[in-house]
This record gives structure tokens, sequence and C-alpha cells, in this order.
């Protein structure tokens, strides 16, 4: 099911923060989030202005993950304020079940290096160890997003296989699809 108990975590520079199930009180804030990142404009398949996700959807798709098997949405929280999320989602075939789709890996921009994608990711992977019949995490990332490539190494993923010229910023300017995964133990 997709809950985690709350931990609180000592960050590099030493804040505390608060990395816990996402609940449907959060949803106005996850939009936030989700805002701020499309606005810096290289880290979504989405345009910002082609975004219309409205908060009663966020609030509605966070219950149902919240009582899906399979399915875990976290945040991060730093003294109230939500400042980064992460999700993974059971497929819904008899065949696909047992693989964790990991996306909207997503850390505010004033957050990154503090070491909350981490905290992040690292609960994704306790709580795939423990969900019953996840046996593999797998993810999608952008070729240009090396940070994000870089945390998907640090927390077991491996590279296997690339999509050529996938996305188009711009004219001339593309970027791969990096398919990553892990298996659970
Ligand atoms: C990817 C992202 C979530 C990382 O979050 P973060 O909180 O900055 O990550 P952390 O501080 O926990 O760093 C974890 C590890 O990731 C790697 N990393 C993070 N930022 C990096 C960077 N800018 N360059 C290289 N490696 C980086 C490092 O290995 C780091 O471990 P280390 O600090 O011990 O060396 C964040 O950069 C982000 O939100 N990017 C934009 C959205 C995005 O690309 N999401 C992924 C979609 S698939």
């Amino acid at each position: 099911m997709g809950e985690i108990k709350q931990r609180e975590i000592a960050l590099k520079q030493g804040e505390q923060v608060n990395i816990r199930t996402a609940s449907e009180t959060d949803a106005a804030a996850i939009l936030d989030l989700y805002r701020s990142v499309l606005a810096e404009g290289r880290y979504t398949l989405l345009l910002l202005e082609e975004m219309q996700r409205t908060e009663e959807e966020e609030r509605k798709d966070i219950a149902n993950e919240i009582k899906r098997p399979g399915c875990l949405r976290v945040v991060a929280e730093v003294d109230g304020l939500i400042v980064g999320m992460a999700r993974v989602k059971a497929g819904g075939l008899q065949r696909t079940a047992h693989f964790g789709d990991v996306d909207s890996v997503w850390v505010h921009a004033e957050w990154r290096r503090h070491g909350i994608g981490n905290a992040l990711m690292g609960a994704i992977v306790r709580w795939s160890e423990g969900e019953k019949g996840i046996e593999k995490l797998g993810l999608f990332v952008f070729s240009t997003s090396e940070a994000a490539i870089a945390l998907y190494h640090r927390n077991g993923f491996t590279i296997e296989g690339r999509a050529p010229r996938d996305i188009k910023f711009a004219e001339g300017d593309y970027a791969d699809t990096v398919i990553m995964g892990r298996m659970v133990d």
C-alpha cells in the first residue's frame, strides 16, 4: 500500500527535512512545486503553458495512490513547505504489476544539492523492498538531466537503454530518452 513511516532527516547544511507520504491536503503545494519545475523549461515533457492540471484532479490522484497497492507518492517538507516529491506506480495489469514506474522526481531549485533527492529516492527504494509484488523499479530520464541521472545511479539504478532524439526542445536542440532501472531485493 502507498504509505511510509514519516522520517526526519538532517540535510547536508544541517536543516531538518521531513520525508512522508503525500496527503490530499498537499495538492496545491505539489502543483506549485510542479509549476516551478515546468517554469525552468528543461526538465519536463510538458511546457508550463500546456499544464492544465487542477487542484481537484491532483487531490483525487493522491487519494487513489494511497489506496492502490504498488503505488507511493512521497514529499519532502522543510519548515512546513513542500520542497520535493517523488512517485512510483506499479502497472495495472498482471504482467506489469511487478514493475514500479518512478516519475515526478522534483526538488525545488532553491533546495537542490542538499540531499533531498537522495532522501526521496531512498524512501522509494526502501518502501519497494517491503512492498509485496514489486520486483523492479524503472524510469525514463532526459539525457540532458545530468543531476537526475547521477541521483538514480547513486540509488542503484543502471542505464538499460537509450532512444536517440526522442525529445525536441527547439530547432537543433534535442535530448535522448535514457531508460534506467534497478531490481528490488
Ligand atoms: C534531480 C534532482 C531531483 C536531484 O535532487 P537534489 O536534491 O539536488 O539531489 P541530492 O542533493 O540529494 O543529490 C543526490 C546525488 O545526485 C547527484 N547530483 C545531484 N545534483 C547534481 C548535479 N547538479 N550534478 C551532478 N550530480 C548531481 C549526486 O550524485 C548527488 O550525490 P552527492 O551530493 O552525494 O554527490 C533535482 O536536481 C531536480 O529536481 N532536477 C530537476 C527535475 C528533474 O530533472 N527531475 C528528474 C526527472 S526524471
